[in-house]
Formats: structure tokens, C-alpha cells, sequence
């Protein structure tokens, strides 16, 4: 099954300097499958992902997630598909610093019109599920870089969506605390089987993928399957 599809995809930027920060891509990545996205400083990276779950739209070329061609879908389409179906973790967490752990992590349910009653308790349980359970009253500022990146997984993984997109998950985090997130990832990809998007320029992450795709100048220089050292 695939789960993400790019035909043609360029995306230009105006300008006095015209930049092709991604050219001609075809890309088609399977359900479930874990692709580790490497490439040099403005190789394209971040471009890519901004692309895949419909955050920035291509100059040319078509996107289909799950199916779906994301382009021809109006903005409150796209937004729900973003919130419901695709979670999104950053090197630097994103994470609302006056909420608790239970409010962000809940923070999606509810902007999809949940109660507090019913949003709540499902945040509880995620949390709990990264190994938060001991911090559901505190705020992102009272917590480890670790523990604000498990929060940021709580949250993107809420919906248990199909896709998860990880721009450097582990860049802000000392290299013990990295793999314990890549570890966490690992477990709940083993439970959720969500396809996994991960920009990363950790050799350890690049274990855990089964697949790596190398950007250079905004095009594919190399694609392979790998075997899985973990
Ligand atoms: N809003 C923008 N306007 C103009 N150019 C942009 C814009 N965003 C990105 N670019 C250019 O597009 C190219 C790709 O940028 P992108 O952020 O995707 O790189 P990256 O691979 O994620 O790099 P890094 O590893 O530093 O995060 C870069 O050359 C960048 O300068
Ligand atoms: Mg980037």
C-alpha cells in the first residue's frame, strides 16, 4: 500500500536569487515503511516534509498521501488531514510552554471540538504510553529536553495517525537521550505501524529506518533499502 506519493514535485522559491529547493522528485514511500531523509545543510530536507503533510504546496508536480491528492484539497480539508492523519515531531519540540503536558498533548482533540472530559483521559493514556505518566501537570519548561520530546511524540501521535514526520527529532538532545527516543519511536511504530519520515544526521537513527534517502540540491541522489542493524 502506499501511504505517500510524489509525481514531478518541484518547489521554487521567487526572488532575486531563484532557488530550486526541491527538483523533479518521484518518491513513493509504503505504509509502515521507516525512511531516514539525510542531505547537506539546505539540500531540501525541511522542504520536503513542509510538502508531504501539506504545510507548503509544490511549484509543480503532485503529492498523494494515502490516496488523497493533497493540492486539490481547500484549507480546512488540509488542516484536519494535518491534525488527524499525519503527526509532525522538531528538533525543537513546538510545544505551547503555558499548557501541561495533558493540555498540549490534548490540545489536537480539542481543537477537533472534543470535550475536556473526553480529551483528557485519552491524553492521559498517551502520555502514560511514552512514559510521561509521572508528569501530566507539568510545563514544557519543568521538564528534560528528552521528556519535552516525549511530550511532542504524545502529542503528534494522539489520532494514532498513519504518518509521522520527524524533522531532527533527536538534534537538541545529548546522544543517550537521542536513542532513547529513537527507542521509543522504534516501540511505538512496532505498535501504531505508522510510516515514519525522519530527517536526521544521526548515524543511530539511520540504523533504525529501513530505508535512506539522500538529498543533494534538492534532488534525489540516492535511495536503498536497508537492513535493519537494531
Ligand atoms: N521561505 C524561503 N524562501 C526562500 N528560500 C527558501 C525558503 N525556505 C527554504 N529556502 C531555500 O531552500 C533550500 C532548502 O531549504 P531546506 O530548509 O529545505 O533545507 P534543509 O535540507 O532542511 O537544511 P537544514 O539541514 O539546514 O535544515 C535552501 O537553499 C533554502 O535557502
Ligand atoms: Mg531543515
Amino acid at each position: 500500500m502506499r501511504m505517500i506519493e510524489l509525481v514531478d514535485v518541484s518547489r521554487s522559491y521567487g526572488g532575486l536569487t531563484k532557488v530550486a529547493a526541491l527538483s523533479n522528485i518521484n518518491l513513493t514511500i509504503g505504509a509502515g515503511e521507516r525512511v531516514a531523509v539525510m542531505g547537506p545543510s539546505g539540500s531540501g530536507k525541511s522542504t520536503f516534509l513542509n510538502l508531504v503533510c501539506g504545510l507548503d504546496q509544490p511549484t509543480a508536480g503532485t503529492i498523494l498521501i494515502d490516496g488523497v491528492d493533497i493540492g486539490i484539497l481547500d484549507d480546512d480539508s488540509r488542516t484536519r488531514l494535518r491534525r488527524e492523519r499525519i503527526g509532525m515531531i522538531f528538533q525543537t519540540f513546538n510545544l505551547l510552554p503555558t499548557l501541561t503536558a495533558i493540555e498540549n498533548v490534548a490540545l489536537p482533540l480539542r481543537l477537533n471540538g472534543m470535550s475536556r472530559r473526553v480529551a483528557e483521559p485519552r491524553a492521559v493514556a498517551m502520555l502514560k504510553r511514552v512514559g510521561l505518566g509521572g508528569r501530566l501537570d507539568h510545563r514544557p519548561d519543568q521538564l528534560s529536553g528528552g521528556e519535552r520530546q516525549r511530550m511532542a511524540i504524545a502529542r503528534a501521535l494522539i489520532f494514532e495517525p498513519p504518518l509521522l514526520l520527524a524533522d531532527e527529532p533527536t538534534g537538541n538532545l545529548d546522544s543517550q537521550t537521542g536513542d532513547e527516543i529513537l527507542d521509543l519511536l522504534d516501540q511505538l511504530h512496532g505498535e501504531l505501524n505508522m510510516t515514519i519520515l525522519l530527517v536526521t544526521h544521526n548515524e543511530e537513527a539511520i540504523r533504525f529506518c529501513d530505508r535512506l534517502v539522500r538529498l543533494r540540491d534538492g534532488r534525489v541522489v540516492n535511495d536503498e533499502k536497508m537492513e535493519r542493524g537494531r
